[in-house]
């Protein structure tokens, strides 16, 4: 069981680390106004998402299907944790389709917005290792 603890765990950190900087790179060009920023930040965005983030979510949530299933854990921690999971999924899919926004020029947000936009995986991911490792429910 510890080596799929292992690699979800370092599935999970290769998701955070694209959930992180991927919103960050938004509040740039939701502030760039020259075409070689922008052409560059739509093209560090799409690499990103599609090499690095999405694959890290999927397997994050391979391994620890894995855990889940083939350990027989239950428990309100681990429902509550579900739950948070299902809303990390949600912020992934929106940043698809603000990817495609930037991606065609037609972004509409300002770059405050993208501020706290960018916050708010935080506050999943210490929810999220608190359920999990202290498991309080
Ligand atoms: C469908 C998605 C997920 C499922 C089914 C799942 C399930 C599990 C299970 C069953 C364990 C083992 C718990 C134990 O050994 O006590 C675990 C461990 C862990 N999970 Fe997840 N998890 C999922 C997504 C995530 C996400 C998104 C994070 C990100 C914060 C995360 C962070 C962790 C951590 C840090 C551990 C190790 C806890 C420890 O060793 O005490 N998991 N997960």
């Amino acid at each position: 069981m510890l080596w799929i603890k292992a690699f979800h765990v370092i599935f999970m950190v290769t998701w955070f680390a694209g959930l992180f900087y991927l919103p960050r790179l938004f509040v740039y060009h939701a502030m760039c106004s020259d075409q070689p920023g922008i052409d560059r930040f739509k093209i560090m965005e799409r690499k990103l998402f599609y090499g690095i983030m999405t694959p890290g979510g999927v397997l994050t949530i391979i391994f620890g299907m894995w855990l889940w299933l083939d350990y027989g854990f239950s428990g309100a921690w681990l429902h509550a944790k579900l739950t948070l999971v299902v809303v990390l999924i949600a912020y992934h899919l929106y940043c698809l389709k603000l990817l495609n926004d930037f991606k065609h020029d037609r972004n509409t947000r300002s770059h405050i917005f993208y501020r706290w936009f960018n916050e708010f995986p935080v506050l999943l991911m210490i929810a999220i290792i608190i359920l999990v490792t202290v498991k309080p429910i």
